[in-house]
């Protein structure tokens, strides 16, 4: 059993904790491919979303995931709440405890304040991504798509492309990939890779061709234009050029390679529209492991906020 509040980042979580999360997951999926939409584990219970940043993806799949799980569910978006008048994150915390929230479910622009929320909140706390920080929900997603494929995650080589640097995606797939036995390599210009990523791990590729050769999963990262301080390349157009995936490259991937990006992809930039709408792409059904994924994860805290009452 996931003997955990919350659910903050992948990097302390062990091969066991994710193998179960991968398995509900999976079962959650099968559910959702039959129609099966209601699944009342947290009948009863209400979770909040609380976003102090932009998303499509996440935040809805996060809503869908508690509703067809049979939760309320509250939606709160940083701009429309008293967070814009002035109140702390403890406060909000507080706030959203006296209302009986069971879980909040968080999206924040400054690394570790999902962190600072679980410490002081009664209710299960989930990072729905954290600066540039983690986001677990999005590499377990990714994983659960990779292991569908494959059948397991055990010895493959992930080939991830684009800015390293400003991604919590990156971060947490790292942690989790490698706890499951995956290698994961990187490719990016050195100024999108932090330092110290090697010792995390990671196997740097000098080039496209290091990265993409013989790779099973070739997964591409969205320049994050909005966390760029200028001068880390010189133009988009010249990024595409040198660390765009197109068709050739992927050619240099294993027969039976798929490709994947967390999404919103820049067209064009680290992704063909060729490649995205290939069919060895594989976006859209990780957007679909996207709600199974989150139904597994408030399923299992709340399997244990039941255990520990
Ligand atoms: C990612 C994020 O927000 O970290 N997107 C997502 O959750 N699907 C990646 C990104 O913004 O590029």
């Amino acid at each position: 059993m996931l003997k955990r509040k919350d659910l903050l980042g992948l990097i302390d979580l062990t091969e066991e904790e994710l193998g179960e999360i991968l398995d509900v997951a999976a079962d959650m999926k099968r559910h959702l491919r039959d129609g099966d939409k209601n699944l009342p584990y947290l009948k009863g219970k209400t979770a909040t979303i609380l976003f102090y940043e932009n998303s499509t993806r996440t935040r809805t799949s996060f809503e869908l995931a508690a509703k067809y799980l049979g939760a309320t569910v509250i939606n709160i978006a940083a701009g429309t709440s008293s967070v814009a008048k002035g109140e702390t994150l403890v406060d909000t915390g507080k706030t959203l405890d006296a209302q009986l929230n069971d879980f909040l479910v968080m999206r924040h622009p400054m690394g570790g304040a999902p962190y600072l929320l679980a410490k002081v909140a009664k209710a299960g706390v989930l990072n729905a991504g954290d600066g540039m920080n983690e986001h677990p929900t999005q590499a377990l997603l990714d994983m659960l798509t990779m292991k569908e494929h494959f059948g397991s995650l055990k010895g493959l080589e992930v080939a991830i492309v684009g800015d390293i640097k400003h991604s919590r995606v990156a971060k947490s797939n790292l942690f989790g990939l490698k706890t499951m036995g995956a290698n994961v390599r990187i490719f990016a210009p050195e100024t999108l890779i932090p330092k110290g990523f090697d010792k995390l791990g990671a196997t740097i590729c000098k080039s496209k061709e290091e990265a993409l050769d013989g790779a099973d999963v070739v997964m591409g990262l969205r320049i994050q234009l909005e966390r760029q301080q200028a001068g880390n390349f010189p133009s988009l157009n010249e990024y595409a050029h040198f660390y765009g995936i197109e068709g050739k490259a992927l050619k240099l991937a294993k027969p039976n390679a798929i490709v994947m990006h967390p999404g919103p992809v820049n067209r064009g930039v680290e992704l063909t529209g060729k490649v995205i709408d290939h069919e060895k792409s594989r976006i859209e059904e990780q957007v679909f492991s996207g709600i199974a994924v989150r139904m597994a994860c408030l399923k299992l805290l709340n399997d244990y906020r039941e255990y520990t009452k």
